[in-house]
């Protein structure tokens, strides 16, 4: 097998061999049969790979030196921000007064768990300008979800039966699904010429028959919304309820509070603004607080000290929907976020906000020169660029770039979202990052633009279609059909059929 092919833990695997040996637990054989009722026995033993320690951890070091991962390099990721996490988060959340503790300890035994929580909750309250939170949603869509079922549950109890929710035509596709999800109809708003929400077109949309409107501000196309004071006028005045999408948090930390602005429900994701590791799906958390007339609509149970000399106790809040997860939350990630926010404090979440904001407008002026920027106008915490016009000139396309800036040590930003731009490039380069590395970010993404003018310049004979078409082609997997591989997912290996 060459270097280049890691075998699966399967082909390594040799009759005997093993990574450890329990001693026995001294069940016998018989009482397994005994115990366990017989349909539930399989036939046959299931298949496990059988190799040594030292195999299998060569085998996984292997597979992470293949990857990038957030802690080799940049990931400018727009929307998504994946930002360099603080190893004390990490080590924190690790303590095993917090790690090893089980989410259905009783109360008296869990009293610093629950003060953590409920600081949590206080914090994030403060941070976003609302009354309470839940921390149970397990992650950004989760806690959209658990928003419009708090929008119904306030709406249904007032006897108001209203059928739409608002969601500008730049919003991200969870924005939608849990409009779906939550039992409501959507209704698009268009953007404006500026990027933000056409308020004429808004107030068209607007009757008593709308319950509300989810908003990311700043938008997805990393813009603030400067109409927000007026937009939240006109939905308030048909009854409707605003709530934040707070995916892009980190671009007004300390500056500016969705509850100033006049939302009414916040979903924040802990795992983009408040360095929770966030990859592979998970685990994420996305806490959603809200302004004091919700407050008793809220998920229960939330720890409250409501015990005998102050002590914490689990109350379910007096209207609450329920539950919108098994336990507590992501508990842990919820550790980590509440570390990272002590680290920095009031002043250096500040800070977060305003490297995030420099590093973004800093490469929006960068890329002018080869890159479209269609809304070329002070961004927030991450900018869109188009590929449209080195489409038409050189043939290359967004995923082009993306592909190509792999092989330039970067991994690639998001492309072709939002919607309403096209050949889309949304780039985040986060707050984490040196000015050093924003410049070289800056420097790689001009030089694809250039090498692909060059060879447009050089003519079909000299070569065709742009090389960045082959990209990459320095990392261990080359371009991959990325729409088959979504279609078509096989994310196991049947030792049995090979
Ligand atoms: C603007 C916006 N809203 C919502 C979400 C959904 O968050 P999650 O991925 O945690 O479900 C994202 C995720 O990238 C996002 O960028």
């Amino acid at each position: 097998m060459g270097r280049d092919e890691e075998p699966t833990l399967f082909e390594l695997s040799a009759p005997g061999r093993s990574a450890a040996s329990f001693r026995s637990t001294g069940v016998p054989e018989w009482a397994a049969s005994e115990l366990i009722p017989p349909g539930w026995l399989r036939d046959e033993p299931t298949p496990v790979a059988e190799v040594s320690e030292r195999d299998l951890v060569a085998h996984f070091t292997r597979l992470t030196h293949r990857q990038y991962a957030v802690d080799l390099g940049a990931y400018p990721l727009g929307s998504c921000t994946m930002k360099y996490n603080p190893k004390a988060c990490d080590e924190a959340a690790a303590l095993p007064g917090l790690a090893d503790v089980h989410p259905a300890a009783p109360a008296p035994l869990t009293q610093g768990w629950m003060e953590l929580l409920s600081d949590l909750d206080t914090i994030l309250c403060r941070i976003t300008g609302m009354h309470a939170a839940t921390l149970q949603p397990a992650a950004g869509a989760a806690g959209e979800l658990t928003g419009l079922l708090l929008m119904r549950a306030w709406h249904e109890d007032a006897g108001r039966q209203r059928r739409r929710v608002l969601i500008p035509d730049s919003a991200h596709g969870t924005n939608p699904a849990s409009v779906t999800l939550g039992g409501y109809e959507v209704t698009q708003v268009p953007s404006d010429d500026r990027g933000c929400v056409d308020v004429a077109a808004l107030r068209e949309r607007l009757d008593e028959d709308v319950a509300g409107i989810m908003l990311t501000n700043p938008n997805t196309l990393g813009l603030f919304e400067e109409d927000i004071v007026e937009i939240a006028r006109s939905v308030h005045e048909v009854g409707g309820l605003l709530y934040y999408d707070g995916a892009n948090l980190n671009a007004i930390l300390g500056i500016v509070r969705p509850g100033d602005m006049g939302f009414d429900i916040v979903h924040m994701n802990l795992h983009k603004t408040f360095a929770v590791p966030h990859g592979g799906g998970g685990p994420g958390a996305g806490p959603v607080a809200v302004s004091e007339r919700l407050a008793p609509y809220l998920p229960g149970p939330r720890p409250v000290r409501g015990g005998p000399d102050g002590a914490f106790t689990w109350e379910r809040p007096a209207r609450s929907i329920g539950r919108v997860h098994g336990w507590h939350g992501n508990a842990l990630a919820l550790a980590r976020a509440y570390t990272y926010i002590l680290l920095n404090g009031g002043d250096g979440l500040q800070r977060v906000a305003e490297a995030a904001v420099l590093n973004a407008n800093w490469l929006r002026h960068r890329l002018r020169g080869s890159y479209d920027i269609p809304y070329d106008r002070p961004n927030m915490h991450e900018l869109v660029a188009s590929v449209q016009g080195l489409k038409k000139r050189t043939g290359l396309r967004a995923v082009d770039v993306a592909k190509r800036l792999l092989e330039e040590g970067f991994h690639a930003p998001t492309t072709y979202f939002p919607l309403i731009v096209d050949e889309a490039l949304m780039i985040e380069p986060t707050e984490t990052e040196s000015p050093e590395t924003v410049a070289a970010l800056g420097d790689a993404l001009e030089r694809i633009a250039r090498e692909a003018e060059a060879e447009a310049e050089a003519g079909p004979e000299a070569g065709g279609v742009p090389a960045a078409q082959a990209a990459p082609r320095t990392t261990p997997v080359g371009r991959v059909d990325e729409a088959r591989a979504a279609r078509t997912l096989i994310p196991t290996w049947d030792a049995r059929g090979s």
